[in-house]
């Protein structure tokens, strides 16, 4: 923000205009372009004592701004006269340097000493100047940097934020909000309809919900039209729109491109901004808009891949399923109960992500099982029943060059554990089971007990959940047996409703898995 008047410290002329000031027995002041005095006296009296009167200094300040050069007066005898010079250029007149003296003689105080006077002035006066200049370049360059180091803790912040498939919502929301902080905005609104952000963060401010859709709406539409940012220091281009908020405010709009394409606006609103937006504000928010875009681009491109993947994993587990007739749907039903619980525990956003993959996937090592085996009607005998207790390291060894899905790997190669440490693969007790394959075995088993087999008819909800609490504590960990008794009490439609999707018979929880 640039400051007004003079940037230098006048006091370090004190002594030097002192000096002058006994030489020619005058008051000197330094009157600024605010009109201020600055420096009052050096003669030994009050100011205004050798004629310097507010009236005479605001002639002499009118004239030397007029012409840009000295001004004198001199007066009669027993009467004042001064001197003044400019300090600064007629363009940029930072304020003058007024001298009064009493003149004691008839004909006035010699020609000479006044062209001295004058002369010594306007040295000092240069030198004021000079230091001014400096002093205002320093000014400069310490705000620039200032705005600078801003900018790129900004960024900073925002790139620590980009995690590619994180919550970028919340990358989103920390953008608006710096650009409310930095640009003083009562009012900060991201608007890409398309990518579904429709973002608007307020602070302390009356804005009602009406004027801001009108606002939008004729930003966006000058946007679109001028392609470039905008800046709107007064009132008068809304008053079109119909607005029922009178007060006046600033706003500062840019918008956001993804691949040259305009999707939407990056805007700031204020009401208490002393000062207008000017154009290194909208660097700022262009900025800011940039980072907007890229957290989008990124956002969409991992979701394709993410759709990629998902739509892969799905056609490789009903490739699996489809060996088997029976268990058709059960890893989707699996994964939705999964889900159920994992929310129901409170699990975070990225937790149910994994449990979500881990259970799709749980089975996906039956892939290497023979259909013989997996579609035998009557019980299998030991070797058979030895080559399926290898599919979760089967499914774990298959998935586990898939980046994306490294965190969800326990849950599928310990999904056949027992909690009291009678499972397979490596006959983990308790919590030594990872948290996801925990709550995969209380799902897995439902659907399994709820489903027909080759060797046995599907049972009801209510056996299922009887045969589940009788091994509670023992093949499955008690307290996520308690949250699935929980969701099935209160919930009981939702359950259904979520794993009966794919079913044609939707009479009641006993037809329900029956294949
Ligand atoms: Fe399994």
């Amino acid at each position: 923000m640039d400051r007004k008047g003079i940037y230098i410290n006048l006091e370090r002329y004190k002594k030097w205009l002192s000096n002058i000031s006994n030489i020619f027995k005058a008051d000197i002041c330094f009157l600024d372009e605010a009109g201020n005095c600055n420096i009052k006296s050096y003669n030994g009296h009050k100011p205004g004592f050798q004629g310097l009167t507010t009236e005479i200094l605001q002639e002499a300040y009118k004239e030397v701004k007029k012409s840009g050069a000295p001004f004198s007066k001199n007066g009669k005898k027993n009467s004042f006269g001064i001197v003044a010079v400019p300090v600064g250029t007629w363009h940029h007149l930072r304020g003058i340097l007024v001298a009064g003296y009493r003149n004691n003689k008839d004909a006035g105080i010699p020609v000479s000493d006044i062209t001295d006077l004058q002369d010594m002035l306007t040295e000092t006066a240069v030198f004021i100047d000079d230091e001014a200049s400096l002093q205002h370049d320093l000014d400069s360059l310490t705000n620039e940097l200032s705005t600078r180091y801003e900018e790129l803790t900004l960024i900073y912040g925002v790139g620590d934020k980009l995690k590619v498939g994180e919550n970028s919502f919340n990358t989103i929301r920390y953008i608006i909000n710096e650009a409310l902080q930095m640009l003083h905005g009562n009012a900060g609104i991201l608007y890409v309809p398309d990518f579904g952000i429709n973002e608007i963060l307020l602070s302390n401010t009356e804005y009602s919900k009406d004027d801001l859709d009108r606002i939008i709406s004729h930003v966006k539409r000058k946007c679109d039209t001028k392609k470039d940012q905008i800046i709107v220091n007064t009132l008068r281009d809304f008053r079109s729109i119909g607005l029922k908020d009178k007060n006046w405010f600033k706003f500062i709009a840019t918008p956001v491109q993804v691949k040259g394409e305009i999707r939407g606006i990056l805007l700031i609103l204020s009401n208490t901004l002393s000062v207008d937006y000017s154009t290194g504000d909208v660097k700022l928010l262009q900025t800011l808009s940039g980072q907007a875009s890229m957290i989008i681009t990124n956002d969409e491109l991992y979701n394709n891949l993410k759709n990629f993947v998902v739509n892969f994993v799905k056609t490789m587990v009903s490739a699996i399923e489809a060996k088997d007739s029976y268990t058709r749907g059960h890893s989707e039903r699996v994964n939705k109960i999964s889900i159920m619980i994992a929310r129901a525990m409170g699990l975070s956003h990225k937790q149910i992500e994994n449990v979500s993959w881990a259970a799709i996937l749980h089975d996906v090592g039956k892939i290497g099982v023979s259909d013989e085996i997996l579609t035998k009607p009557g019980r299998l005998t030991n070797d058979e029943y030895n080559i399926v207790k290898t599919h979760p390291e089967k499914g774990y060894l298959i998935m586990k060059h898939i980046e994306h899905i490294q965190d969800a790997l326990p849950g599928i190669l310990y999904h056949q554990e027992c909690y009291d440490g009678t499972g397979y693969p490596e006959g983990l007790k308790g919590k030594e089971i990872p948290l996801y394959a925990r709550i995969i075995a209380v799902a897995d088993t439902y659907d399994a007990i709820t489903s027909s087999r080759a060797y046995r008819e599907y049972n009801t909800h209510i056996n299922a959940l009887r045969e589940i609490n009788s091994v509670s504590g023992m093949q499955l960990d008690s307290e996520i047996v308690d949250v699935f008794n929980e969701i099935c009490r209160t919930h009981p439609d939702f359950i259904r409703g979520e794993v009966d999707d794919d079913k044609e018979d939707k009479n009641g929880f006993d037809k329900l898995y029956r294949t």
